[in-house]
């Protein structure tokens, strides 16, 4: 596989150790061309919706920060919606918002969210092209795992936001994500490099280490990456 400059840089910023041959893209150079990763992303100019999908859109947004379903909503600074683009073909689905999540209203903001960003760049993708929720719209007290019950509530927010996105794949990020997008208690070790379904929209799911893990066990981001390629060949065959 021939990397260009900017998946060398990525894969740098991943921590990937990347052989170049010898007459290859040196790179230290493409690292040096970096500039610093915002994890925020930027807005992109609306796509334009048909009115009606615009509708539902806006009901859940409304819906979603005067949720009281479960006791979660009474730790919270504000709830984290989900951010990107609203037709994207990927869909990034992670756990549940952190401090800084809670705090700035926008999920994978803190340093799991740089690392994410750098992945999604590795892959040739933008932050602002993908959409990024979670299973959990209210912050676990300190970022405890959600109880079933608490991702029982929140469940038909996300199960929504999939409908109206129409992802064309999803990425699971970690064990939470993936467990309760796909009714399972396997655990991730044995989920990753398989493909998977989320049942409707019928959409194909793949599953990966969560970027907080892998900011702990480095030696991981070569399976993650891995991941991230067998999420493309999917993509590439349904094309
Ligand atoms: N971890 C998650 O799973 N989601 C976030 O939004 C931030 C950190």
């Amino acid at each position: 596989m021939s990397l260009n400059p900017q998946q060398l840089r990525y894969l740098k910023l991943m921590d990937i150790d990347v052989y170049v041959p010898r007459h290859g893209v040196p790179v230290a150079a493409a690292i040096q061309a970096a500039a610093t990763l915002p994890a925020r992303a930027v807005e992109l100019a609306a796509p334009v919706l048909p009115a009606s999908e615009q509708d539902t859109w806006e009901e859940l947004r409304s819906a979603v920060p005067a949720c009281t379903r479960c006791g979660l909503h009474k730790e919270r600074t504000q709830t984290v919606f989900g951010v990107g683009n609203p037709r994207a073909q990927w869909m990034i689905i992670g756990e549940a918002p952190g401090a800084e999540e809670d705090r700035q209203g926008e999920p994978f903001v803190g340093r799991a969210g740089q690392l994410l960003n750098a992945m999604l760049a590795a892959i040739g993708l933008k932050r602002e092209e993908v959409y990024i929720a979670n299973i959990m719209k209210c912050r676990p007290p300190q970022n405890r795992d959600p109880k079933p019950e608490e991702a029982a509530a929140c469940a038909p927010f996300l199960q929504k936001q999939i409908e109206l996105v129409q992802p064309r794949i999803i990425l699971a990020l970690g064990r939470i994500a993936a467990q309760n997008l796909l009714h399972t208690d396997t655990p991730i070790g044995r989920m990753r490099g398989q493909r998977y379904e989320y049942p409707d929209p019928k959409v194909p799911v793949v599953v990966t280490y969560h970027p907080a893990y892998l900011l702990r066990s480095p030696m991981e981001k070569r399976k993650a990456w891995a991941d991230l390629q067998m999420a493309m060949a999917i993509l590439r065959e349904q094309a």
